[in-house]
């Protein structure tokens, strides 16, 4: 069975492991790295976004992050004994803020300029929660390659 790994000691895991298999089938409690995966994605996606003057998908990632926060600091209010939902406001929220008013006034420089603060958030919260090896730079290559960044039609 596959439990959450990388949050706390061996015997934490265990007891996530007995009350991971009392919950029913089709219960699924996404684990942190599985959040952290997907705001990686949207991360670098956002970066394309703004590349290509897509300003409303720009707009639509940065909403998908804000619930990924929201989804975080619900399923995993504690880690590493420090809580989430603060650490979460204290590293990313102006600089999510910076990029909301880049997207709304469609500028470029000070998107880039907010995207790096947003990236020193990210690296900065896993410093703090001792995972200082994970780190997160601006993309060098497109995520994916089956979706246009360019817009195509508004709306
Ligand atoms: C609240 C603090 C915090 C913030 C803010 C944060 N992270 Fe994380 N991140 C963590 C922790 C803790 C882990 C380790 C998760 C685990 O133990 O499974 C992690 C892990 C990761 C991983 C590794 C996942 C994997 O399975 O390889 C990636 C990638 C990642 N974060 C990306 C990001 C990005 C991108 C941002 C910013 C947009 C970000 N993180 C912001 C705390 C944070």
């Amino acid at each position: 069975m596959l439990v959450s790994c990388g949050s706390g000691s061996r015997s934490d895991r265990a007891s996530d492991d007995v009350a991971f298999s009392t919950l029913p089938a089709q219960f699924y409690e996404p684990g942190l790295g599985d959040l952290m995966s997907v705001l990686q994605l949207r991360h670098a996606k956002l970066w394309y976004a703004a590349e290509a003057d897509n300003w409303p998908l720009v707009d639509f990632e940065l909403h998908e992050i804000e619930e990924t926060f929201e989804r975080i600091a619900r399923w995993h209010p504690e880690e590493h004994g420090m809580p989430v939902a603060p650490a979460l406001e204290g590293y990313m929220r102006a600089a999510h803020e910076a990029l909301e008013t880049s997207a709304a006034n469609e500028d470029r420089a000070g998107f880039e300029a907010a995207f790096d603060l947003f990236t020193a958030g990210c690296n900065a919260c896993h410093r703090a929660m001792k995972h200082g090896f994970i780190v997160i730079q601006r993309p060098t290559r497109e995520p994916v390659t089956n979706q246009r960044w360019a817009l195509q039609v508004d709306g």
